[in-house]
Protein backbone atom coordinates (compact mmCIF):
# COMPACT_ATOMS: atom_id res chain seq x y z
CA UNK A 1 0.00 0.00 0.00
CA UNK A 2 1.09 3.39 -0.67
CA UNK A 3 3.05 5.19 2.13
CA UNK A 4 0.73 7.57 2.68
CA UNK A 5 -2.56 5.44 3.24
CA UNK A 6 -4.27 5.49 6.31
CA UNK A 7 -2.77 3.07 9.12
CA UNK A 8 -6.47 1.28 9.08
CA UNK A 9 -5.74 0.02 5.81
CA UNK A 10 -8.33 2.05 3.40
CA UNK A 11 -7.09 5.10 1.99
CA UNK A 12 -8.84 7.97 1.45
CA UNK A 13 -9.04 11.55 -0.16
CA UNK A 14 -7.45 12.72 2.76
CA UNK A 15 -4.38 10.94 2.57
CA UNK A 16 -4.11 11.55 -1.10
CA UNK A 17 -3.99 15.10 -0.79
CA UNK A 18 -0.96 14.83 1.31
CA UNK A 19 1.19 14.07 -1.11
CA UNK A 20 0.24 16.47 -3.79
CA UNK A 21 2.63 19.03 -3.60
CA UNK A 22 5.75 17.29 -4.65
CA UNK A 23 4.20 16.72 -7.75
CA UNK A 24 3.26 20.62 -8.19
CA UNK A 25 6.87 21.44 -7.17
CA UNK A 26 8.37 18.60 -9.76
CA UNK A 27 5.82 19.96 -12.84
CA UNK A 28 6.82 23.79 -12.11
CA UNK A 29 10.73 22.70 -12.27
CA UNK A 30 10.44 21.60 -15.51
CA UNK A 31 9.11 25.10 -16.89
CA UNK A 32 11.20 26.65 -17.74
CA UNK A 33 13.31 24.44 -19.11
CA UNK A 34 14.28 24.46 -22.79
CA UNK A 35 16.09 21.52 -25.29
CA UNK A 36 19.04 21.28 -24.76
CA UNK A 37 21.17 21.69 -28.14
CA UNK A 38 24.89 21.10 -27.21
CA UNK A 39 25.18 18.35 -25.16
CA UNK A 40 28.63 16.81 -26.33
CA UNK A 41 29.07 14.50 -23.57
CA UNK A 42 30.98 11.21 -23.47
CA UNK A 43 30.10 7.74 -24.32
CA UNK A 44 29.78 6.93 -20.95
CA UNK A 45 26.99 8.94 -20.35
CA UNK A 46 24.62 7.69 -22.70
CA UNK A 47 21.76 7.35 -21.59
CA UNK A 48 20.07 4.34 -22.71
CA UNK A 49 16.50 4.14 -23.76
CA UNK A 50 14.28 1.41 -24.07
CA UNK A 51 10.70 1.27 -25.26
CA UNK A 52 7.54 -1.51 -24.83
CA UNK A 53 4.49 -0.74 -26.50
CA UNK A 54 5.48 0.60 -30.41
CA UNK A 55 2.74 1.58 -31.42
CA UNK A 56 1.50 5.56 -32.71
CA UNK A 57 2.34 6.89 -29.19
CA UNK A 58 5.42 5.01 -27.95
CA UNK A 59 7.27 6.01 -31.46
CA UNK A 60 6.14 9.50 -31.05
CA UNK A 61 7.54 9.24 -27.22
CA UNK A 62 11.17 7.63 -28.88
CA UNK A 63 10.89 10.64 -30.85
CA UNK A 64 10.47 13.07 -27.83
CA UNK A 65 13.48 11.25 -26.14
CA UNK A 66 15.77 11.53 -28.64
CA UNK A 67 14.88 15.47 -29.27
CA UNK A 68 15.38 16.15 -25.62
CA UNK A 69 19.04 14.74 -24.83
CA UNK A 70 21.28 14.57 -27.38
CA UNK A 71 23.56 12.05 -25.99
CA UNK A 72 20.36 9.61 -25.39
CA UNK A 73 20.14 6.54 -27.97
CA UNK A 74 17.57 4.07 -28.69
CA UNK A 75 18.87 0.60 -27.69
CA UNK A 76 15.94 -2.06 -27.25
CA UNK A 77 12.44 -2.06 -28.43
CA UNK A 78 9.25 -4.17 -26.85
CA UNK A 79 6.25 -5.13 -28.18
CA UNK A 80 3.70 -8.06 -27.81
CA UNK A 81 4.07 -8.09 -31.56
CA UNK A 82 7.11 -8.52 -33.39
CA UNK A 83 5.57 -7.53 -36.74
CA UNK A 84 4.16 -4.09 -34.60
CA UNK A 85 8.27 -3.95 -33.17
CA UNK A 86 9.85 -4.48 -36.97
CA UNK A 87 7.60 -1.32 -38.53
CA UNK A 88 8.50 0.64 -35.65
CA UNK A 89 12.10 0.10 -35.56
CA UNK A 90 11.71 0.80 -39.69
CA UNK A 91 10.12 3.99 -38.53
CA UNK A 92 12.22 5.23 -36.40
CA UNK A 93 15.24 4.51 -38.20
CA UNK A 94 13.85 6.54 -41.14
CA UNK A 95 13.35 9.60 -39.04
CA UNK A 96 15.79 12.43 -38.45
CA UNK A 97 16.59 10.89 -35.26
CA UNK A 98 17.33 7.72 -36.81
CA UNK A 99 21.57 7.49 -36.25
CA UNK A 100 20.98 7.43 -32.47
CA UNK A 101 18.10 4.64 -33.09
CA UNK A 102 20.52 1.29 -32.44
CA UNK A 103 18.88 -1.79 -31.92
CA UNK A 104 20.56 -4.61 -31.80
CA UNK A 105 18.69 -8.04 -32.55
CA UNK A 106 19.06 -9.07 -29.74
CA UNK A 107 17.01 -6.22 -27.88
CA UNK A 108 14.30 -6.59 -29.48
CA UNK A 109 11.81 -8.06 -27.19
CA UNK A 110 8.49 -9.86 -28.09
CA UNK A 111 5.97 -11.49 -26.20
CA UNK A 112 4.12 -11.67 -22.83
CA UNK A 113 7.52 -11.24 -21.42
CA UNK A 114 9.24 -8.49 -24.01
CA UNK A 115 9.11 -5.66 -20.60
CA UNK A 116 11.41 -7.48 -18.81
CA UNK A 117 14.25 -7.57 -21.43
CA UNK A 118 13.69 -3.97 -22.25
CA UNK A 119 13.92 -3.04 -18.39
CA UNK A 120 17.14 -5.38 -18.29
CA UNK A 121 19.42 -3.19 -21.03
CA UNK A 122 18.27 0.02 -20.48
CA UNK A 123 18.74 3.09 -18.19
CA UNK A 124 15.11 5.18 -18.98
CA UNK A 125 12.26 3.34 -20.14
CA UNK A 126 8.97 4.42 -21.96
CA UNK A 127 5.81 2.86 -21.24
CA UNK A 128 3.28 2.92 -24.30
CA UNK A 129 1.55 -0.53 -24.38
CA UNK A 130 -2.25 -0.38 -23.53
CA UNK A 131 -3.25 0.86 -20.34
CA UNK A 132 -4.16 -2.49 -18.58
CA UNK A 133 0.02 -3.40 -18.87
CA UNK A 134 0.75 -0.20 -16.78
CA UNK A 135 0.66 -0.73 -13.21
CA UNK A 136 2.70 -4.18 -14.18
CA UNK A 137 5.24 -2.67 -16.45
CA UNK A 138 5.53 0.83 -14.09
CA UNK A 139 6.21 -1.70 -10.96
CA UNK A 140 8.98 -3.73 -12.65
CA UNK A 141 10.92 -0.59 -13.94
CA UNK A 142 11.21 1.36 -10.56
CA UNK A 143 11.91 -1.94 -8.98
CA UNK A 144 14.75 -2.49 -11.25
CA UNK A 145 15.97 0.90 -10.18
CA UNK A 146 15.16 2.31 -13.80
CA UNK A 147 13.88 6.13 -14.71
CA UNK A 148 10.57 6.34 -16.73
CA UNK A 149 8.00 7.73 -18.94
CA UNK A 150 4.69 6.22 -18.10
CA UNK A 151 1.78 7.10 -20.43
CA UNK A 152 -1.31 7.83 -19.45
CA UNK A 153 -3.77 6.17 -17.96
CA UNK A 154 -1.64 4.70 -15.24
CA UNK A 155 -4.14 1.72 -14.93
CA UNK A 156 -7.89 0.69 -15.75
CA UNK A 157 -8.73 -0.33 -12.20
CA UNK A 158 -8.95 0.77 -8.81
CA UNK A 159 -6.72 -2.42 -7.93
CA UNK A 160 -4.23 -1.15 -10.25
CA UNK A 161 -4.43 2.22 -9.14
CA UNK A 162 -3.00 1.25 -5.90
CA UNK A 163 -0.57 -0.82 -7.49
CA UNK A 164 0.68 2.03 -8.75
CA UNK A 165 0.47 4.45 -6.03
CA UNK A 166 3.17 2.20 -4.27
CA UNK A 167 5.36 2.25 -7.17
CA UNK A 168 5.33 6.04 -6.78
CA UNK A 169 5.95 5.61 -3.47
CA UNK A 170 8.76 3.21 -4.19
CA UNK A 171 10.58 5.44 -7.10
CA UNK A 172 11.17 8.11 -3.94
CA UNK A 173 13.11 6.14 -2.09
CA UNK A 174 14.86 4.85 -5.21
CA UNK A 175 15.82 8.08 -6.46
CA UNK A 176 14.31 7.60 -9.70
CA UNK A 177 12.54 10.07 -12.12
CA UNK A 178 8.96 9.03 -13.14
CA UNK A 179 7.46 11.26 -15.79
CA UNK A 180 4.23 10.93 -16.70
CA UNK A 181 2.39 11.34 -20.20
CA UNK A 182 -0.41 13.87 -19.17
CA UNK A 183 0.60 16.00 -21.16
CA UNK A 184 -0.88 19.19 -20.75
CA UNK A 185 0.51 19.60 -17.45
CA UNK A 186 3.81 20.05 -19.21
CA UNK A 187 2.43 22.79 -21.53
CA UNK A 188 3.99 26.04 -20.24
CA UNK A 189 1.52 28.38 -21.06
CA UNK A 190 -1.33 25.88 -20.24
CA UNK A 191 0.73 26.37 -16.65
CA UNK A 192 1.12 29.87 -16.29
CA UNK A 193 -3.26 29.73 -17.49
CA UNK A 194 -3.59 27.42 -14.32
CA UNK A 195 -1.03 28.93 -11.88
CA UNK A 196 -3.35 32.87 -12.72
CA UNK A 197 -6.66 30.61 -11.62
CA UNK A 198 -4.79 29.70 -8.76
CA UNK A 199 -3.53 32.50 -7.73
CA UNK A 200 -7.05 33.86 -7.58
CA UNK A 201 -6.53 36.64 -10.67
CA UNK A 202 -10.19 35.20 -11.67
CA UNK A 203 -11.76 34.67 -8.69
CA UNK A 204 -13.22 31.76 -6.57
CA UNK A 205 -13.81 28.47 -9.33
CA UNK A 206 -17.42 28.30 -9.27
CA UNK A 207 -17.81 25.97 -12.37
CA UNK A 208 -15.65 23.71 -14.75
CA UNK A 209 -17.16 22.73 -17.84
CA UNK A 210 -14.39 20.05 -20.39
CA UNK A 211 -15.30 18.71 -23.50
CA UNK A 212 -13.57 16.09 -25.81
CA UNK A 213 -15.51 14.92 -28.39
CA UNK A 214 -13.34 13.33 -30.76
CA UNK A 215 -14.01 11.32 -34.28
CA UNK A 216 -13.81 7.60 -34.66
CA UNK A 217 -10.57 5.79 -34.32
CA UNK A 218 -8.89 2.72 -35.98
CA UNK A 219 -9.96 -1.02 -35.85
CA UNK A 220 -8.34 -4.30 -36.95
CA UNK A 221 -10.54 -6.53 -38.84
CA UNK A 222 -10.31 -9.89 -37.35
CA UNK A 223 -8.12 -12.27 -39.09
CA UNK A 224 -8.73 -15.79 -39.44
CA UNK A 225 -5.44 -16.95 -37.62
CA UNK A 226 -6.02 -14.72 -34.15
CA UNK A 227 -7.29 -16.30 -31.18
CA UNK A 228 -9.72 -14.03 -28.75
CA UNK A 229 -6.99 -12.81 -27.24
CA UNK A 230 -4.69 -11.37 -30.25
CA UNK A 231 -7.42 -10.06 -31.55
CA UNK A 232 -8.17 -8.04 -28.37
CA UNK A 233 -4.90 -7.16 -27.93
CA UNK A 234 -4.91 -5.91 -31.82
CA UNK A 235 -8.03 -3.77 -30.88
CA UNK A 236 -7.25 -3.12 -27.20
CA UNK A 237 -8.90 0.10 -27.70
CA UNK A 238 -12.69 -1.08 -27.60
CA UNK A 239 -12.12 -3.63 -24.38
CA UNK A 240 -12.55 -2.10 -21.03
CA UNK A 241 -10.31 -4.97 -19.47
CA UNK A 242 -7.32 -3.74 -22.12
CA UNK A 243 -8.49 0.08 -22.06
CA UNK A 244 -10.60 1.10 -19.37
CA UNK A 245 -12.97 2.48 -22.16
CA UNK A 246 -12.33 5.94 -23.63
CA UNK A 247 -13.29 8.08 -20.65
CA UNK A 248 -9.88 6.46 -19.25
CA UNK A 249 -8.00 6.05 -21.63
CA UNK A 250 -8.73 9.26 -23.77
CA UNK A 251 -10.94 11.69 -21.90
CA UNK A 252 -8.63 11.36 -19.18
CA UNK A 253 -7.07 14.78 -20.47
CA UNK A 254 -9.59 16.72 -19.67
CA UNK A 255 -10.54 15.34 -16.19
CA UNK A 256 -7.01 15.50 -15.57
CA UNK A 257 -6.88 19.47 -16.49
CA UNK A 258 -10.20 19.39 -14.05
CA UNK A 259 -8.34 17.83 -11.42
CA UNK A 260 -5.32 20.32 -11.99
CA UNK A 261 -7.45 23.65 -11.90
CA UNK A 262 -8.80 22.14 -8.40
CA UNK A 263 -5.42 21.30 -7.69
CA UNK A 264 -5.65 17.84 -7.26
CA UNK A 265 -8.19 17.51 -4.58
CA UNK A 266 -10.23 14.61 -4.65
CA UNK A 267 -13.75 15.37 -5.31
CA UNK A 268 -16.37 14.19 -2.96
CA UNK A 269 -18.66 12.28 -5.90
CA UNK A 270 -19.36 11.79 -9.10
CA UNK A 271 -22.64 10.87 -11.03
CA UNK A 272 -22.02 9.61 -14.59
CA UNK A 273 -23.95 8.39 -17.40
CA UNK A 274 -23.13 7.06 -21.36
CA UNK A 275 -24.05 4.67 -23.51
CA UNK A 276 -22.98 2.89 -26.89
CA UNK A 277 -25.16 4.12 -30.01
CA UNK A 278 -23.04 4.42 -32.66
CA UNK A 279 -20.57 1.95 -31.95
CA UNK A 280 -23.13 -1.03 -31.72
CA UNK A 281 -21.45 -3.92 -33.67
CA UNK A 282 -18.80 -6.85 -32.21
CA UNK A 283 -15.83 -5.20 -33.53
CA UNK A 284 -16.02 -2.84 -31.54
CA UNK A 285 -16.12 -4.80 -28.30
CA UNK A 286 -17.77 -3.78 -25.22
CA UNK A 287 -17.00 0.06 -24.33
CA UNK A 288 -19.44 2.60 -24.99
CA UNK A 289 -19.00 5.88 -27.40
CA UNK A 290 -20.10 8.45 -25.07
CA UNK A 291 -20.20 9.84 -21.55
CA UNK A 292 -21.34 12.52 -19.71
CA UNK A 293 -20.45 13.48 -15.67
CA UNK A 294 -21.21 15.81 -13.26
CA UNK A 295 -17.82 15.96 -10.67
CA UNK A 296 -18.80 17.75 -7.25
CA UNK A 297 -16.67 18.94 -4.73
CA UNK A 298 -17.23 19.24 -0.63
CA UNK A 299 -16.74 22.94 -1.47
CA UNK A 300 -19.73 22.87 -3.57
CA UNK A 301 -17.88 23.69 -6.93
CA UNK A 302 -19.03 20.81 -9.95
CA UNK A 303 -16.51 19.70 -12.54
CA UNK A 304 -19.21 18.51 -15.65
CA UNK A 305 -17.25 17.03 -18.52
CA UNK A 306 -18.62 15.49 -21.62
CA UNK A 307 -16.87 12.92 -23.85
CA UNK A 308 -17.48 11.00 -27.27
CA UNK A 309 -16.47 9.10 -30.02
CA UNK A 310 -18.33 9.55 -33.27
CA UNK A 311 -18.09 9.69 -36.60
CA UNK A 312 -20.07 12.35 -38.93
CA UNK A 313 -20.40 14.64 -36.08
CA UNK A 314 -18.73 17.82 -34.80
CA UNK A 315 -15.88 17.70 -32.73
CA UNK A 316 -14.78 20.05 -29.56
CA UNK A 317 -11.76 19.88 -27.22
CA UNK A 318 -12.27 22.18 -24.96
CA UNK A 319 -11.91 23.18 -21.36
CA UNK A 320 -13.75 26.18 -19.25
CA UNK A 321 -12.93 27.24 -15.81
CA UNK A 322 -16.17 29.81 -14.74
CA UNK A 323 -15.48 31.76 -11.69
CA UNK A 324 -16.41 35.08 -9.66
CA UNK A 325 -14.68 37.07 -12.11
CA UNK A 326 -15.33 36.06 -15.72
CA UNK A 327 -13.76 33.04 -17.46
CA UNK A 328 -11.17 31.42 -18.42
CA UNK A 329 -10.71 28.59 -21.84
CA UNK A 330 -7.57 26.92 -20.87
CA UNK A 331 -7.35 25.34 -24.05
CA UNK A 332 -7.28 28.69 -25.75
CA UNK A 333 -4.97 30.73 -22.75
CA UNK A 334 -7.69 33.10 -22.56
CA UNK A 335 -8.85 34.57 -19.19
CA UNK A 336 -12.10 37.18 -20.05
CA UNK A 337 -13.40 39.45 -16.92
CA UNK A 338 -16.01 41.79 -18.23
CA UNK A 339 -13.69 44.08 -20.78
CA UNK A 340 -10.93 42.71 -19.51
CA UNK A 341 -9.38 40.21 -21.70
CA UNK A 342 -5.76 38.62 -21.14
CA UNK A 343 -4.87 36.19 -23.96
CA UNK A 344 -1.24 34.22 -24.02
CA UNK A 345 0.60 32.97 -27.19
CA UNK A 346 0.90 29.31 -27.36
CA UNK A 347 3.46 27.50 -26.28
CA UNK A 348 7.19 27.36 -28.35
CA UNK A 349 8.29 24.14 -27.00
CA UNK A 350 5.61 21.48 -28.17
CA UNK A 351 4.47 19.88 -24.90
CA UNK A 352 5.51 16.26 -25.96
CA UNK A 353 9.05 17.20 -26.37
CA UNK A 354 9.02 19.19 -22.94
CA UNK A 355 7.96 16.26 -20.82
CA UNK A 356 10.58 14.09 -21.95
CA UNK A 357 13.00 17.35 -21.12
CA UNK A 358 12.10 17.71 -17.95
CA UNK A 359 12.91 13.66 -17.64
CA UNK A 360 15.85 13.56 -18.78
CA UNK A 361 17.40 16.89 -17.58
CA UNK A 362 15.58 15.50 -14.03
CA UNK A 363 18.39 12.58 -14.66
CA UNK A 364 21.39 14.53 -15.68
CA UNK A 365 20.98 17.04 -12.49
CA UNK A 366 19.97 13.98 -10.07
CA UNK A 367 16.98 15.76 -9.38
CA UNK A 368 14.33 13.28 -9.85
CA UNK A 369 10.53 14.35 -10.56
CA UNK A 370 7.81 11.89 -9.18
CA UNK A 371 4.29 12.78 -11.07
CA UNK A 372 2.55 9.77 -9.22
CA UNK A 373 0.61 11.63 -7.17
CA UNK A 374 -1.67 13.49 -10.14
CA UNK A 375 -1.54 10.48 -12.71
CA UNK A 376 -2.92 8.24 -10.04
CA UNK A 377 -5.28 10.82 -9.05
CA UNK A 378 -6.63 11.62 -12.43
CA UNK A 379 -6.60 7.82 -13.45
CA UNK A 380 -8.73 7.01 -10.57
CA UNK A 381 -10.87 10.17 -11.32
CA UNK A 382 -12.02 8.68 -14.58
CA UNK A 383 -12.01 5.43 -13.58
CA UNK A 384 -15.17 6.53 -10.75
CA UNK A 385 -16.48 8.16 -13.55
CA UNK A 386 -16.79 4.98 -15.78
CA UNK A 387 -17.70 2.98 -12.35
CA UNK A 388 -20.68 5.62 -11.86
CA UNK A 389 -21.75 5.62 -15.63
CA UNK A 390 -21.37 1.38 -15.68
CA UNK A 391 -23.24 0.62 -12.38
CA UNK A 392 -26.05 4.03 -12.54
CA UNK A 393 -24.85 4.58 -9.37
CA UNK A 394 -23.10 7.69 -7.41
CA UNK A 395 -19.42 6.90 -6.65
CA UNK A 396 -17.66 8.83 -4.03
CA UNK A 397 -13.73 8.97 -3.96
CA UNK A 398 -13.14 6.63 -1.45
CA UNK A 399 -15.20 4.17 -3.28
CA UNK A 400 -13.38 4.14 -6.09
CA UNK A 401 -10.29 4.18 -4.49
CA UNK A 402 -10.97 1.31 -2.46
CA UNK A 403 -13.04 -0.75 -5.33
CA UNK A 404 -11.74 -4.61 -5.28
CA UNK A 405 -13.09 -4.21 -9.39
CA UNK A 406 -10.29 -6.01 -10.77
CA UNK A 407 -10.15 -6.07 -15.13
CA UNK A 408 -7.41 -8.68 -14.88
CA UNK A 409 -8.08 -11.78 -16.85
CA UNK A 410 -7.78 -15.46 -15.38
CA UNK A 411 -4.51 -15.78 -17.38
CA UNK A 412 -2.29 -13.82 -19.53
CA UNK A 413 -2.38 -16.27 -22.95
CA UNK A 414 -2.77 -16.86 -26.05
CA UNK A 415 -6.63 -18.58 -26.52
CA UNK A 416 -10.22 -18.26 -26.05
CA UNK A 417 -11.15 -15.10 -23.98
CA UNK A 418 -14.97 -14.06 -24.19
CA UNK A 419 -16.08 -10.53 -24.47
CA UNK A 420 -17.27 -9.51 -21.00
CA UNK A 421 -20.88 -8.19 -21.43
CA UNK A 422 -21.70 -4.47 -22.64
CA UNK A 423 -22.93 -3.17 -19.52
CA UNK A 424 -26.32 -2.00 -19.21
CA UNK A 425 -26.59 0.73 -16.03
CA UNK A 426 -29.40 -0.37 -13.23
CA UNK A 427 -30.52 -3.71 -15.30
CA UNK A 428 -27.43 -5.96 -16.11
CA UNK A 429 -25.23 -6.71 -15.65
CA UNK A 430 -23.51 -4.11 -12.91
CA UNK A 431 -19.67 -2.98 -13.39
CA UNK A 432 -19.17 -5.95 -10.95
CA UNK A 433 -20.65 -8.41 -13.00
CA UNK A 434 -19.04 -7.34 -15.82
CA UNK A 435 -15.31 -7.36 -14.19
CA UNK A 436 -15.93 -10.40 -12.86
CA UNK A 437 -15.94 -12.10 -15.91
CA UNK A 438 -12.08 -11.37 -16.70
CA UNK A 439 -11.22 -12.62 -12.80
N1 LIG B 1 -0.39 11.49 -24.12
C1 LIG B 1 -1.06 11.40 -25.24
O1 LIG B 1 -1.46 12.41 -25.80
C2 LIG B 1 -1.34 10.06 -25.85
C3 LIG B 1 -1.71 9.97 -27.20
C4 LIG B 1 -1.96 8.69 -27.72
C5 LIG B 1 -1.87 7.58 -26.93
N2 LIG B 1 -1.53 7.70 -25.61
C6 LIG B 1 -1.46 6.51 -24.73
O2 LIG B 1 -0.35 5.71 -25.13
C7 LIG B 1 -0.67 4.33 -24.96
C8 LIG B 1 -0.48 3.63 -26.30
O3 LIG B 1 -1.37 4.16 -27.24
P1 LIG B 1 -1.08 4.04 -28.81
O4 LIG B 1 -2.03 4.96 -29.48
O5 LIG B 1 0.37 4.18 -29.08
O6 LIG B 1 -1.53 2.53 -29.09
P2 LIG B 1 -0.99 1.55 -30.22
O7 LIG B 1 -1.98 0.46 -30.39
O8 LIG B 1 -0.60 2.33 -31.42
O9 LIG B 1 0.34 0.96 -29.57
C9 LIG B 1 0.34 0.07 -28.48
C10 LIG B 1 1.41 -0.99 -28.72
O10 LIG B 1 1.56 -1.78 -27.55
C11 LIG B 1 1.72 -3.15 -27.95
N3 LIG B 1 1.36 -4.02 -26.82
C12 LIG B 1 0.14 -4.46 -26.42
N4 LIG B 1 0.25 -5.16 -25.29
C13 LIG B 1 1.57 -5.18 -24.97
C14 LIG B 1 2.30 -5.77 -23.91
N5 LIG B 1 1.71 -6.45 -22.91
N6 LIG B 1 3.66 -5.65 -23.93
C15 LIG B 1 4.28 -4.97 -24.92
N7 LIG B 1 3.62 -4.39 -25.95
C16 LIG B 1 2.28 -4.48 -25.95
C17 LIG B 1 0.79 -3.27 -29.15
O11 LIG B 1 1.11 -4.41 -29.94
C18 LIG B 1 1.03 -1.96 -29.87
O12 LIG B 1 2.08 -2.03 -30.79
C19 LIG B 1 -2.09 4.30 -24.40
O13 LIG B 1 -2.07 4.22 -23.01
C20 LIG B 1 -2.68 5.63 -24.82
O14 LIG B 1 -3.70 6.07 -23.97
C21 LIG B 1 -1.24 8.91 -25.08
Amino acid sequence: MHSDTASHGKPTRRDFVKSSTAAAVAAAAASSLVIPRSVHAAESNTLKVGLIGCGGRGGGAAVNALHADANAKIVALGDMFKDRLETKLGELKNSEVGDRVQVADEHKYSGWDAYKGVIDVCDVVLLATPPHFRPMHVKAVIEAGKHCFCEKPVAVDAPGVRSVMETAALAKTKNVSLVSGLCYRYDDVKREVIDDVHNGVAGEIRLLQHNYLTGGLWMNPRQKEWSDMEWQLRNWLYFYWLSGDHIVEQHIHSIDKMMWVMKDEPFAKVIATGGRVQRTSPEYGNIYDHFNTCFEWESGVRGLTCCRQFVQCATDVSDYVYTAKGVVDVMNHKITMGENVKKRKPSKVNMYDAEHVALFKSIRDAKPINNGDYMCKSTLAAIAARMSAYSGKSITWDEALNSKESYTPAQYAFGPLPVGPIVIPGVAPTAATAAKTHE
